[in-house]
């Protein structure tokens, strides 16, 4: 095993806990104690390269607290959230959060299902599949039914904490709030959403329409892509009919998107304005331009513009740390500024898998050196600052082992 590779195994056994019977990864031993749902998607990708049985052993800690409605949640508590430091947030449940994350859930098993075919063959492989499948379909479900009431095609979120990415300025016109702003104004803003996500009980349709209606991009090219993998998993159970209707999905979502979110070559996220009864476009310069690779969502030429108007501009996003979170042309650009910024690595694993597809493995591998290089020089963290690679936020913390799937 590489140095590169046992470290990463260190962290991931440091950060591993076993409570209830459910083995799980903490994000970060001091900062994020809890188990969080698109953490452990890429836990288990991370996993999925030294043992799939502790891969596998993730994701069941994660359905086993599926809702009834199919909706994972985005926090799990396994321990009282009384017990940590963690800010004590008024979900209106004890034991997990009531919102929920971008669904990488398919794309986590379709990882451990490879690597168990190339180890242990095609009928060993599929037992794990067969067994997480009605959970996968019962959480794709929810998204497609719940998340997008009006039938546009793309789904929603009611909260910018759905996204993944909390204080991303692609949600200050949601929150009502300017691009320079400081960190307590914006976590105040989402408590205060959550008092009001709690009072529409948290049932998306109606949180949508009284308090937050943003349309990502990120989390539907997320989704996209996942359909796809469901319709492959669906496949190799032999469920043609689920292999069909995941794939029709798949394409409805990639047409709902273009209907609503193109303009001029650029996928933008969308919010409701109450006001006019239309979807308007959050003209915000995020690394969200780029997340429509990652699903094959681009034709090459859309593709081709991005990345060089955008990924490869002096101007915008080539620096010498890769990839800033914002643009530095944007106003709300803040280089140590929580999703406001900085390089995140879960961004740049995106992006290198979105690129590869499209054939620009060169700078696919420029970005993947940039993120060793990251480790390199300042660890595993949460974010760095991308002007001068400075480490930021949370210590110890897992997601830098997802190079093992970019390398
Ligand atoms: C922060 C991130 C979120 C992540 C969580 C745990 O809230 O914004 O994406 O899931 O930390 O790591």
């Amino acid at each position: 095993m590489t140095d590169l590779k046992k470290q990463i195994l260190d962290l991931m056994v440091l950060n591993r806990r076993l409570d209830e019977g459910h083995q799980y990864t903490v994000p970060s031993p001091e900062s994020y104690p809890y188990q969080w749902f698109w953490d452990s998607c890429f836990h288990a990708i991370i996993l999925s390269y030294f043992d799939t049985t502790d891969a596998k052993k993730e994701l069941l800690s994660l359905t086993d607290k599926q809702f009834e409605n199919g909706k994972i949640p985005h926090m799990i508590y396994w321990k009282k959230a009384s017990e940590t430091d963690f800010p004590v947030i008024e979900w209106g449940k004890e034991d997990t959060s009531t919102i929920t994350q971008p669904p990488m859930l398919a794309y986590a098993v379709w990882q451990i299902y490879k690597k168990d075919l190339e180890k242990d063959g095609a009928d060993e492989a599929k037992k794990f599949v067969s067994k997480i499948y009605p959970s996968l379909a019962k959480l794709y479900q929810y998204f497609l039914k719940e998340r997008d009431p009006r039938g546009n095609n793309i789904v929603s979120i009611i909260n910018p904490d759905e996204s993944g990415e909390d204080n991303s300025p692609r949600f200050d016109i949601g929150l009502g709030l300017p691009p320079k702003q400081t960190i307590e104004i914006n976590f105040k803003k989402r408590l205060e959403l959550i008092a009001k996500n709690k009072e529409c009980k948290f049932d998306a349709p109606n949180c949508m329409k009284n308090f937050f209606w943003v349309k990502d991009v990120p989390m539907n090219s997320i989704l996209v892509e996942n359909l796809k993998i469901m319709s492959d998993l669906a496949e190799i159970l032999g469920k043609l009919e689920d292999a069909d209707l995941y794939i029709t999905q798949a394409k409805k979502i990639t047409g709902g998107m273009r209907k609503l979110m193109l303009e001029d070559n650029i996928f933008w996220s969308v919010y409701l304005d109450p006001k006019k009864d239309t979807y308007e476009k959050i003209k915000v310069n995020t690394w969200a331009i780029f997340a429509p690779l990652f699903a094959g969502i681009l034709t090459k030429k859309e593709a081709d513009f991005v990345i060089k108007n955008y990924l490869t501009s002096d101007r915008e996003y080539n620096g010498k740390f890769l990839v800033s979170t914002v643009s530095r042309s944007d106003p709300s650009f803040n280089p140590e500024g929580f999703w406001r910024g900085p390089v995140w690595f879960s961004v740049n694993w995106f992006i290198v898998k979105g690129l590869k597809k499209y054939g620009y493995n060169d700078l696919a591998k420029k970005i993947t050196e940039g993120s060793l290089a990251l480790i390199e020089k300042s660890g595993f963290r949460e974010y760095y600052n991308p002007l001068t690679g400075e480490g930021l936020g949370a210590k110890n913390f897992t997601w830098g082992g997802l190079v093992v799937d970019m390398v």
